[in-house]
Order: C-alpha cells, then structure tokens, then sequence
C-alpha cells in the first residue's frame, strides 16, 4: 500500500479489483449525479486563513460525539451491503474503525447480522445503528428494541428516504441476485413518515436519536425543538434527490438557524476526501463528519487492512492540516480560520 497516498489511490485500486457492478453500486448516485459530484467539489470554494506562531508541536485531534469520544472528529456513516466489497463486511469495518478510534454507523441493511456484529465489537468500541423503518412500525419497534439491547449506542434515522432515488448506472447492470437485494431496500422504507414518527420513536427508546439526512435551516431548528440529540446534514451521498445542495452549502444555513446556542449536535457527511475536508467542515460548525465510500473502498482492496489504512489516512491528514492552521486542537477549529474563495479566480 506504500503508494497510496490519498483516497483517490484507494478508489482506483477498489475500481480495479471489484466486480464492475459493484463498483457502480458503490460508486454510483441517483440520474445526472450533480449532486454527488457537487458533494466534493464545494469544499474547493473555501480557502483557510492559518494563524502563524502558534505552538503546534503536539496537535490533539480529539473530541466526542454525543458525548462519546472519538479520535478525531469522524465516524464510518452507513453503507448498505458492505458484503458486496468484501465478505468479512460489517466485522472488518468493526475492527478497522476500533483500531483508529472512531464510531462505526452500523446500517439496517447490513452483510452480516445485527447480532454478529455486535458480538464482534471490539471491547469499548462504539457502534451506532442506522435505522430504515419498516412500513409496519411494529416491526420497527422490535428492530429498535434488538439493537438497544444489543448496545448499540445511537440510532441515527434515516429521513431522505421515502423512496429510493434513481440510481440509472446502477439499474444498466444486470447485478445478479444482488440486484434483488438492492430492490428490496425500496420496500424499507416508510413513505408515510411525519415528525410524530420522531416523537413516537424517542418514546420508546432511550437511546440518543440523530436525524440523518437533514437539508433545511427550518427542518434542522423543528428537530432542535423535538429535541433529538443531533441531526447530520447529508444528501445521503448524491443517491437520492439528484439536484439536492451539496452538504457543506446546507452546513451553514443550519448552522446560521441553530445559532451559537444550540445543545444539538449537527454533523456532515457527504465529498469527505481529505484530512482538510474535514478542518473546513468543523469550521463551518459541525462537530464531526461521516464518511462512507473512501472506506468502502479501502475495503474492497485490502479488506480490513484497506478501510484502517483510509481511516488512518484521514488522521494523518486531519492531523497536519490542523497544525498548518495553527489549530492545535478542535476547539481551535474556528469560523475564523477558512473563507469563501474570491470568485472569478480563473485558476479554479
Ligand atoms: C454504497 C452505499 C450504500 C449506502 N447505504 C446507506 C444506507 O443503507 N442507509 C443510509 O442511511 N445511508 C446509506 N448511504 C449513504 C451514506 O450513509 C452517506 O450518507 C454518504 O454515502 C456519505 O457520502 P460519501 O460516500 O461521499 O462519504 C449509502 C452510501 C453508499 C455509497
């Protein structure tokens, strides 16, 4: 892996040692993909204003996450199927995010079961459960009430999601028996979900709940006022409404409604590629940010090996770019420190 030196290196091995379907699976969003391919370009419309002279001869990238601590400000956010990149799945990822020191997002729709996952987490590991809910909320009930009981420690519910998006690069393949897996998502998924879904969900778990998938200023302050725990701003990677703003455009205007005093936590995901993503993410206001399809692929070439070295990748860089930024810790990572690139600079 010697080099492989970002995540694109990464993804290039993953589009050569996967199968072609799947790596359209992975890689793939829903119609045009404007919103996929917008998700990371709009981190290039910032520019940092570092503070020289500062100590940084000891940079401390850690945090918490509702009140967990990570090492630094990210977690693996879902992916549906991480079987189709390697067998091991859901315990390779359990192991890989463990050995970094980051939350893992364990998805509805997983490879390995909810109950071999939980037993192969790793001792002090935190694992949060994303929930698609079934159309009969019974069903759900008992989905909430295993995973409460298996000790996954949050649940992050998935809101962009009524339908499944178009994904035609994905409906060009003929994916075997996976394509019937990737249909039956579809049938998740709970059209009818209102805000009362919200305050019926927080009444029957005591778990912290997170709205995945939040795209408004006006949405993120109505969840602030049915007091979930976070809401993580996410387009769900471009796979569902193709046209959707990118995450880090949405970051400030939900940051801009909560205001500075809000207990909400609010996260980002979506275009993470680099550790200076990451800095200008927090600067925007988020506390941390998800990321999914670097890791996959990691995965997909190297398995458990692959997604550590992706995740490891992102600290080191994390890492760096704060100290560049004369910001020692992630308190240090302040509004203050990046600023809208001037337009019409030709150099792009
Ligand atoms: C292959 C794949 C599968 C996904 N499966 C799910 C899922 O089951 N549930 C969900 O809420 N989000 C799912 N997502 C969306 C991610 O959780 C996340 O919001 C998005 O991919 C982040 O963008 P990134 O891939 O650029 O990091 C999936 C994304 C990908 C790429």
């Amino acid at each position: 892996m010697a080099t492989l030196l970002n995540t694109e290196d990464f993804q290039k091995v993953a589009q050569k040692s996967m199968g072609h379907a799947e790596y359209v699976y992975y890689s793939s969003a829903a119609e045009d993909e404007f919103t996929v391919a917008e998700n990371q370009a709009t981190f290039k419309n910032w520019r940092f204003r570092p503070r020289i002279l500062v100590d940084v001869s000891n940079v401390d990238t850690s945090t918490t996450i509702l009140g967990f601590p990570t090492a630094y400000p990210l977690f693996l956010s879902a992916s549906a199927l991480s079987g189709l990149a390697h067998p091991e799945a859901e315990l390779a990822l359990a192991r890989a995010t463990k050995a970094v020191g980051v939350p893992q997002m364990v998805p509805t729709v997983s490879s390995r079961t909810h109950e071999e996952i939980a037993s192969a987490r790793p001792e002090g590991h935190i694992q949060f459960f994303q929930l698609y809910v079934n159309r009969d909320h019974e069903v759900t009930k008992s989905l909430v009430k295993k995973v409460e009981a298996l000790g996954y420690q949050a649940i992050f519910l998935t809101v962009d999601t009524p339908f499944l998006g178009r994904r035609e690069s994905d409906l060009r393949n003929t994916f075997g028996s996976g394509n019937g897996v990737i249909r039956s998502l579809g049938t998740l998924s709970d059209p009818s979900l209102t805000w009362d879904f919200v305050d019926w969900l927080m009444s029957i778990t005591t778990l912290p709940i997170v709205l995945k998938g939040v795209q408004r200023g006006d949405d993120s302050q109505t969840a602030a006022r049915h007091g979930v725990a976070g809401i993580l701003v996410s387009n769900h990677g471009g796979r569902q409404l193709d046209g959707a703003r990118a995450s880090l455009d949405v970051l400030e205007e939900v940051i801009d409604s909560l205001g500075p005093q809000t207990k909400m936590e609010v996260y980002l995901d979506g275009g993470i590629r680099r550790g200076s993503d990451i800095v200008k993410a927090l600067a925007l206001g988020a506390r941390a940010v998800g990321v999914t399809r670097p890791v996959i692929y990691g995965l997909a070439g190297y398995g458990e090996e692959g997604a550590k070295a992706v995740l490891s990748l992102l600290h080191e860089e994390t890492k760096l770019c704060m100290a560049l930024c004369g910001a020692p810790d992630v308190g240090r990572i302040t509004r203050d420190l990046i600023v809208r690139k001037p337009t019409g600079n030709p150099t792009g």
